[in-house]
């Protein structure tokens, strides 16, 4: 979530160790580990844990080498000086680099919508033609492997109701909320498929290109995977279970190897109430009992309503049956959406077999022929989980360019196991299946909780407490290493971990910076060796708080958006709160080249005081906004990074040119674009 949105409450209330119990648990076998808990994290936490343990009988091969591979690649290192932090309405970045501002939040995608403006009076009908508001995560697809022309898929995460419309949100005499803003809301939201080009140096978008399309909350979509024509997801719009409309409040995202985009669907569940009882799903996963976060229920029998349009986000069951109402309305929702952005004739696909949880991010792992192919998933609340879905069909590298992009999604997202991360304190993790035979920590199965996998998906995370899965720090973005296949989570904060709630992989309560954690998993994909690779912090925190010893050049705090970029370079953006790091800059794009940090046997090293100044400062966002977005083209030359929810930017197209004091703009959250001056490789030397 942003944290300008979601409710930042605690709904896991399974009790799930592995906490400082099991970590007691531990250090009591291990006749070498002797002294605090708090010494014992933080070598744990620290690295060097190869001296530490000995490898895990019965557990398997890559699991037992503690701590991710080595690989040092020669001829890769950052090519900038780290720059100080900045607050002011505009954007800073290192020296050699220039930025602008490219394809904004209501910028037209064709003739059908009328230009932004600035008055906030463009119509519902104008939104749906436009980019969305408050840009989130995206990639890159080049058309046919270039660099100069692409598309670019990307979400709109959530509204800012007083910047969209003329004077914020209203009500009529009777309290309803006007269907036109309502629909302008919905419209606002979702994702989109925009073409872009380069044209004498500078990237613009391809008005009216045949591939601009836009996914709202209304847009009609197809149920796939496992929940498709189950009673869980049939509604009076779709009798049979086999469609649905929208995609909602998409943060992270992921993609896959044949070129398609995914979508993940985050903090939806506020946009519906329920004024009955909750059903264990809803309860668990944040469903309200008042009313909608933007209450686009009140708008319901309005004269203009259409199809149940308003009156589908009140989820309270009313009728005979499901297909009466809109009971099972918010079923379908949670799930990550695969979009095939080259085709405009199809519809986006629910992959329901990736779980229904609020997805943040889906990184692929690397894709190898004749092995499955694997996603690794966030679930971004406070003691949320880490997933993994592991494809049944094996990779054949003649999928990757497939006459029919659906049809190979179906192939490798519909049919698969959903896996939910259990970190145990040795630096050793376990990857636990599932489905309906996998067993509980009570001594049952999740099938005699859940009936069968549909039922256990639409209650993921309750399936996920009941194997006992770890509750982490919020976990945001994940990212995998191409050099080497090491896989790295953000997680952000978690305000309500308190100090004797803490374990080995969240050992800071309450965890107000973040830290990022890492692994790699075993060729049988069961099991993995993870360790911490940096710890947010403010540099004038003390020893417990800044473990990775940063400094003024790049502290940071909440660990959010992330990826590689081919070279091997990590990429980390934040979306902060904590006052120390806040009061010093603002939100932040930070590098590092994990595989450069190694100690003297060679083996990869997390960020420590020794080589923190490998990790630098890139980039600074204007007041009040959050780092969010990131993707490269296939020659690293063009970084295309997001600023969201600004204060009061842009002012012009340039990204770096300040809003005058005294001037107020209506905000909007918009691409940047960074290209090196010399038009070199972005980043690297
Ligand atoms: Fe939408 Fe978890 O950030
Ligand atoms: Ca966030
Ligand atoms: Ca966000
Ligand atoms: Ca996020």
């Amino acid at each position: 979530m942003s944290r300008d949105s979601g409710d930042n409450l605690d709904r896991n209330h399974s009790g799930n160790a592995p906490m400082t119990s099991v970590m007691d648990l531990y250090l009591s076998r291990r006749s070498v580990m002797r002294g605090s808990l708090g010494a014992a994290i933080a070598m744990i936490a620290g690295g060097g844990l190869a001296g530490c343990f000995d490898s895990n009988p019965g557990k398997d091969d890559g699991a037992t080498s503690p701590g991710p591979q080595p690989t040092k690649p020669t001829q890769l290192s950052l090519g900038f000086q780290s720059i100080p932090g900045s607050r002011t309405d505009a954007c800073t970045l290192a020296s050699g680099y220039s930025a602008y501002v490219l394809a904004p939040w209501g910028t037209p995608l064709n003739s059908a919508g009328n230009a932004w403006k600035a008055d906030g009076s463009n119509s519902a009908a104008d939104q749906a033609n436009a980019m969305g508001m408050h840009h989130d995560g995206m990639h890159f697809f080049p058309i046919e492997g270039s660099s100069e022309e692409g598309l670019l898929a990307i979400n709109f995460e959530y509204i800012d109701q007083q910047a969209l419309h003329p004077a914020g949100p209203t009500l009529d005499a009777s309290g309803k909320r006007p269907a036109e803003e309502v629909r302008k809301e919905i419209n606002a939201h979702g994702a989109g498929v925009v073409r872009l080009k380069k044209l004498d140096g500078r990237w613009q978008v391809v008005d009216n290109d045949p591939l601009n399309r836009r996914f709202t909350t209304a847009s009609q979509m197809d149920i796939s995977g496992p929940l498709r024509g189950s009673d869980h997801v049939k509604t009076r719009f779709s009798p049979d279970g086999t469609r649905c409309r929208g995609t909602n409040n998409n943060c992270g995202n992921g993609y896959t190897p044949w070129g398609t985009y995914l979508t993940c669907e985050e903090n939806w569940p506020g946009i519906f109430v329920n004024k009955g009882t909750l059903p264990a799903d809803q309860s668990r996963i944040g469903v309200v009992t008042s009313s909608g976060l933007y209450k686009w229920e009140s708008a319901a029998g309005d004269s203009s309503e259409v199809d149940d349009e308003f009156t589908r986000f009140d989820v309270t069951p009313r009728g005979e049956s499901a297909t009466d109402d809109y009971r099972n309305e918010a079923s379908t929702f949670g799930y990550i959406v695969e979009i095939d952005p080259f085709d405009a004739s199809t519809r986006a696909t629910k992959r329901t077999a990736l779980g229904r949880l609020r997805h943040e991010g889906c990184c692929p792992g690397l894709a190898v022929a004749g092995k499955p192919l694997v996603w690794y998933m966030g679930d971004d609340s406070n003691n949320e989980y880490l997933y993994k879905f592991v494809s049944d069909a094996v990779w054949d590298a003649a999928d990757a360019t497939p006459r029919d992009r659906l049809a190979t999604g179906a192939k490798y997202l519909d049919h698969g196991k959903l896996y939910v991360a259990r970190f145990d304190a040795d630096g050793t993790g376990v990857w636990l299946l599932l489905d309906v035979a996998s067993k509980t920590a009570a001594g049952g199965t999740l099938g005699a909780l859940y009936g069968d996998l549909p039922g256990i998906i639409v209650n993921t995370r309750g399936a996920a407490d009941a194997v006992g899965a770890t509750p982490m720090d919020r976990p945001e973005w994940t990212a995998v290493n191409p050099l080497n296949g090491d896989a790295y989570l953000t997680l952000t904060n978690n305000s309500v971990r308190s100090a004797d709630k803490t374990d080995a992989a969240n050992p800071r309560g309450p965890n107000l910076h973040g830290h990022i954690i890492r692994w790699h998993d075993s060729d049988d994909q069961l099991s993995f060796a993870w360790d911490i690779f940096v710890y947010g912090a403010n540099a004038g925190g003390g020893a417990e708080i800044n473990r990775s010893g940063l400094s003024e050049l790049n502290q940071f705090a909440s660990p959010d958006g992330m990826s590689f970029d081919s070279r091997g370079v990590l990429w980390f953006e934040t979306d902060n709160s904590e006052k120390s790091v806040a009061d010093y800059t603002n939100d932040q794009l930070l590098a590092v080249i994990p595989t450069q940090l190694v100690g003297a046997d060679g083996k990869q090293v997390p960020v420590d005081a020794q080589n923190q100044a490998d990790l630098r400062r890139f980039f600074v966002g204007p007041n009040g906004c959050e780092m969010t977005g990131i993707t490269f083209t296939p020659d690293n030359k063009t970084l295309f990074i997001n600023v969201q929810h600004p204060a009061n930017w842009p002012y012009t197209d340039k990204a770096t040119d300040a809003t005058p004091a005294g001037t107020r703009v209506r905000p909007r959250a918009a691409t940047v674009v960074i290209q090196r001056i010399d038009g070199g490789e972005i980043g690297t030397i």
